[in-house]
């Protein structure tokens, strides 16, 4: 029998985990037709593909460079600054991008935002009604990690619905692969208008520093010199929308997993001092990145397939992250498991910028949320997948605490 891969299959949206897990065995260098990729599921093959040097994560400027006509003229804005985009970028372009975007995000500017995201967990989770069902996608998930972003960028709670939808409209673009005529037009309009917005707070930043990260990036230098307005416009919007969306299918998943796991809810409500390696479980059981795309530059060979030049690759984190070769009872949820090096942060150059921000948001919220509530169970109503290729989370979560 073939083995197929389709994640627009309901079924495998839901639940990937037993398609990973037969092509793990059966078929670990996966040729989809339906995606016309490449599909790696072994632990080991995808650590290789994040750290191989004959595949690219550039994959937007050769689809742009095969474009004509109207398409390309409705794209040369979008591409403006995706093209300025670290995690699109190889050496040694991407080499100084990371150092004059990483010399804002030192470990203390992470720090310095324990108070912030403190604030913003009491918020949201104070706002939740006891015994009423609530929406913990909606509710609690989405905007925890965009009002985070926005106090890292020093930017007004106000401008939330805003840069949410531009940030969705451009979306459609980078994180679909559904055919949708309009979507170019919408990744115009999202791009130019978060552009916009950013230029006005670097103009603003210029003029009156603040402790803020774009003021931080703003003063970045190396011995070539610093950012470009157009770096550090691109940037803002990589920041904005990497650390968004990622977060809220963390901090998604990771109620859901607890929900199927009472025994591990209540494990941690004895031992609070768990939350770290919790968190980190929650990342590796089901977590947001659910493939690493790459383009393969150079022909070479993989477990006996060879992959051309121009063909395009999905390595799958969530799979990696229960490859029985790597891990000791994978498709379990363990909060203490050690040692536990997921994935899901990626691997190599491109390793996850904004992790402990990530790892300090959901180590919070959890910590609150059980701190708060005695009981936390399912409420009536359908959990919702998204259906996306590149990431893992729910839309819809239903649940009820007291
Ligand atoms: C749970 C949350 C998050 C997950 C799962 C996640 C995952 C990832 C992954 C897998 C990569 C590497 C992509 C690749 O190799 O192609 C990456 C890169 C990146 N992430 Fe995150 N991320 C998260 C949160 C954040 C946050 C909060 C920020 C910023 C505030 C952020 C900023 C970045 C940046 C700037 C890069 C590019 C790094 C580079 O190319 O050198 N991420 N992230």
């Amino acid at each position: 029998m073939t083995l197929t891969y389709d994640p627009a299959e309901l079924e495998v949206r839901r639940n990937p985990f037993p398609v990973y897990r037969q092509l793990q065995d059966d078929d670990p260098v996966h040729w989809s037709e339906s995606l016309r990729s490449w599909v790696l599921t072994r632990y080991d093959d995808v650590r290789q593909v994040a750290m191989s040097e004959v595949m690219s994560p550039d994959r937007l400027r050769p689809f742009y460079a095969q474009l004509k006509g109207e398409r390309r003229e409705t794209l040369a804005e979008v591409m403006r600054y995706l093209s300025l985009w670290m995690v699109f970028r190889d050496p040694p372009e991407h080499t100084r991008l990371r150092r004059l975007v990483g010399a804002a995000f030192t470990p203390r500017s992470i720090e310095a935002l324990a108070e912030p995201v403190g604030r913003v967990v009491d918020h949201l989770l104070d706002a939740l009604p006891k015994n009423q069902p609530v929406d913990w996608a909606q509710q609690v998930a989405m905007p925890l990690p965009a009002y985070v972003i926005l106090d890292l960028l020093g930017i007004p709670h106000q401008s939330y619905a805003d840069l949410k939808a531009w940030s969705d409209e451009l979306r459609a673009f980078i994180g679909s692969s559904r055919a949708d005529p309009d979507r170019y037009h919408r990744a115009r309009h999202g791009a130019t208008q978060l552009a916009g917005f950013f230029r006005e707070v670097i103009a603003a930043r210029r003029a009156t520093p603040g402790e803020d990260f774009v003021s931080r990036m703003i003063a970045a230098r190396d011995e070539q010199g610093s950012l470009s307005e157009d770096e550090l416009v691109a940037t803002c919007m990589l920041v904005l929308f990497a650390g968004h969306e990622t977060t809220t299918h963390l901090l998604g998943n990771s109620a859901n997993a607890l929900l199927d796991h009472p025994d591990q809810l209540q494990r941690l409500r004895d031992n609070p001092a768990l939350i770290n390696p919790a968190v980190e479980e929650f990342l590796r059981y089901d977590g947001p990145s659910n493939a690493i795309t790459r383009v393969v530059s150079a022909d070479h060979e993989i477990g006996g397939k060879w992959l051309r030049s121009g063909d395009r690759v999905f390595a799958m984190v969530n799979a990696a992250n229960r490859d029985p070769r790597r891990f000791d009872n994978p498709q379990g949820l363990d909060i203490a498991r050690q040692p536990n090096r997921h994935l899901t942060f990626g691997f190599g150059l491109h390793f996850c910028l904004g992790a402990p921000l990530a790892r300090l948001e959901a180590q919070r919220c959890f910590a609150g949320l059980i701190q708060r509530f005695g009981k936390i169970e399912r409420a009536a109503g359908e959990t919702e997948w998204i259906d996306s290729l590149a990431m893992r989370g729910l839309s819809r979560l239903p649940v009820r605490l007291a």
